[in-house]
């Protein structure tokens, strides 16, 4: 077998299109969607990301609002930057890139955001609402992942998933919204007894554990359909690569489709901050959500 490849740059392009069909619509009625990034320190990785979301925010006709604070900066004084920004009508969406430097404690930050302008998805209450199956912000990782998902498969109910990896930010949420969708879930991590064998009874494999290639053609099931979420940076033969948590060229033999590195989940997750962004607007002018963006 041969799997489908699952096209993330062009699925992510469709979705921005969506998206920016909505901004247009909601300037039309005098309203522009206003994204803030929070950028604290130097992070070249951090850096590449934030200039990233600032060009594709624009080009979906939305305000790009970023602020690079020092890597000294003091937790009272990024308090008082999101102050601002929660208290500002034009700002629809927060995020505050992560890593923070070592000093800023994180949740106390991510807590600080306004969670109806949490577009990240990661404020305790969000957390807390998306557990309980209420309407929250999602966090943009798994909520690429699932529409990926449905486009893909259409109605997830009843498939096996498996989530590899426990994380905040994709295996936790990815585990809550697969659940959401009817899948009978298992969160797999390090310390999984024969993991192999856990995933080989997964329809659906979600590897997000940042482990280079480590999922390889045995841990999966005949046909099942394999999505990566895992971004690796390494050398070979000499020359430096992007890799995934999945052996692509192995997995691609076994599974029914396969999301590849790049070009897979990543073009995703700065669409589906968009999408969010896009949510939150039209939360906070008690308009109608836009259709096919959300969980
Ligand atoms: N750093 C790496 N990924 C993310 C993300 O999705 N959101 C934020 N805020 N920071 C990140």
């Amino acid at each position: 077998m041969t799997a489908t490849i699952i096209d993330g740059k062009a699925f992510a392009a469709k979705v921005r299109g969506q998206v920016a069909d909505h901004v247009a619509r909601l300037k039309g009625q005098g309203i522009t969607p206003g994204l803030a990034v929070v950028l604290v320190g130097e992070d070249p990785a951090s850096a590449v990301y934030v200039k990233n979301k600032g060009i594709q925010t624009k080009e979906a006709g939305m305000a790009s609002f970023e602020h690079r604070l020092p890597a000294e900066t003091s937790e009272a004084d990024l308090l008082a930057v999101i102050d601002r920004l929660n208290a500002d009508p034009a700002v629809h969406g927060i995020l505050v890139q992560l890593p923070l430097p070592g000093h800023l404690n994180a949740d106390l930050v991510i807590n600080a955001i306004d969670p109806s302008k949490d577009v990240d998805g990661f404020h305790i209450s969000n957390v807390g609402l998306l557990g309980t199956g209420q309407k929250s912000m999602v966090p943009c990782t798994p909520l690429g992942c699932l529409m990926m998902l449905r486009d893909h498969l259409g109605d997830l109910s009843g498939l096996n998933a498996v989530v590899v990896g426990r994380s905040n930010i994709v295996g936790k949420p990815m585990a809550q919204l697969l659940l959401g969708d009817s899948c009978t879930v298992t969160i797999a991590h390090s310390r999984t007894r024969d993991l192999a064998a856990v995933c080989r009874g997964a329809d659906i494999l979600v590897a997000a554990v940042g482990r280079p290639e480590m999922i390889t053609a045995d841990f999966i099931k005949p046909g099942a359909t394999v999505i990566d979420v895992g971004i690796n940076r390494i050398e070979r033969d000499g020359k430096k690569k992007l890799v995934g948590d999945v052996d692509f060229t192995s997995a691609a033999k076994v599974a029914g489709a396969i999301t590849p590195v790049p070009g897979g989940v990543g073009p995703m997750t700065i669409a589906c901050l968009l999408a969010n962004t896009v949510t939150a607007c039209c939360r906070a002018n008690g308009l109608s959500e836009p259709e096919g963006l959300t969980a």
